[in-house]
């Protein structure tokens, strides 16, 4: 299992008051990859992604022990100290979420929000020049590029999930982060955007949590396997999937395969 790192976590832990929810937790994230984080509802998949760009930081009484590095950007050094720049962490590893949380804008300004907050472009042909170039990237400009005065909340789910990823783009991140990204979507449009995140992953490193299966055997590289807090078992998505190193691993995943196969009927 070589590859280049994009993040690397050491003996991370994670507390909400007194209850631990990750446990020692040092693992690699390739760059340029899709990785994905399952386990059983409740294991602590969206927690540790959130310690990626420290989402946690926004819940009262959280505490967060060892090291998480993201490498090319020697600036940003250990994600966890407390003098981090938190606004250029977050631009650098975006975040899409489970619902499609498009603002109640038009799509150009649903776009246009996150460059103004970045200060990074002032006029208005350049807007409109990364709008057209975020959107094209999701496979949205040609649907939309007559519409962008649009409400977004008026668009399909699928398309207000493509615009939220657009959203994240336009920033120019190196590194995105996804909580279960098609559980408000159909099975149709969950193959669709599986379909962009493997486009996507030849210019980002990605890490998708999912609680399904199947989803992360068909979209990742590599597989993460967590189980109340700890990382049980992580390789190539292949061999977690036909061949884990963990007992565990195996007993689980069988227990989860069922739960996901009733839950389709
Ligand atoms: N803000 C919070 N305060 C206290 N406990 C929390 C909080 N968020 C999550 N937890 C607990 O941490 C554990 C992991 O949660 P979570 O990361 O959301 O799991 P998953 O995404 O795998 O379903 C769960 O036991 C959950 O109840
Ligand atoms: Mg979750």
């Amino acid at each position: 299992m070589e590859f280049k790192t994009s993040i690397e976590t050491f003996d991370l832990n994670l507390f909400y008051g007194d209850f631990q929810a990750l446990k020692n937790i040092s693992m690699k994230i390739p760059d340029k990859n899709i990785t994905a984080i399952i386990g059983p509802s409740g294991c602590g998949k969206s927690t540790l992604l959130r310690c990626f760009n420290r989402m946690n930081d926004l819940v009262e009484g959280t505490r967060l022990e060892g090291r998480l590095v993201i490498y090319n950007d020697k600036r940003l050094g250990n994600v966890l100290a407390n003098d981090i720049d938190l606004i250029a962490l977050r631009k650098k590893v975006g975040m899409v979420f489970q619902r499609p949380n498009v603002f109640n804008l038009s799509i150009y300004e649903n776009l246009r929000f996150g460059l103004c907050i970045h200060q990074m472009l002032s006029k208005k042909d350049e807007i409109l020049a990364e709008i057209q170039n975020s959107l094209e990237h999701v496979g949205l400009w040609n649907d939309l590029k007559d519409k962008l005065g649009k409400n977004a909340r008026s668009l399909t789910l699928e398309q207000q999930q493509r615009l939220c990823i657009a959203r994240v783009l336009i920033l120019k991140p190196e590194i995105i982060l996804l909580d279960e990204p098609c559980s408000a979507l159909d099975p149709m449009a969950t193959l669709k955007i599986e379909e962009l995140l493997r486009i996507l992953r030849k210019e980002y490193s990605l890490v998708i949590v999912t609680h399904n299966m199947q989803q992360a055997a068909r979209v990742s590289d590599y597989t993460g396997f967590l189980y109340i807090g700890e990382l049980v078992e992580f390789g190539e998505t292949t061999q977690v999937f036909t061949n884990p190193k963990e007992k565990l691993t195996e007993n689980r995943s069988i227990l989860l395969w069922q739960e996901n196969a009733s839950e389709n009927t």
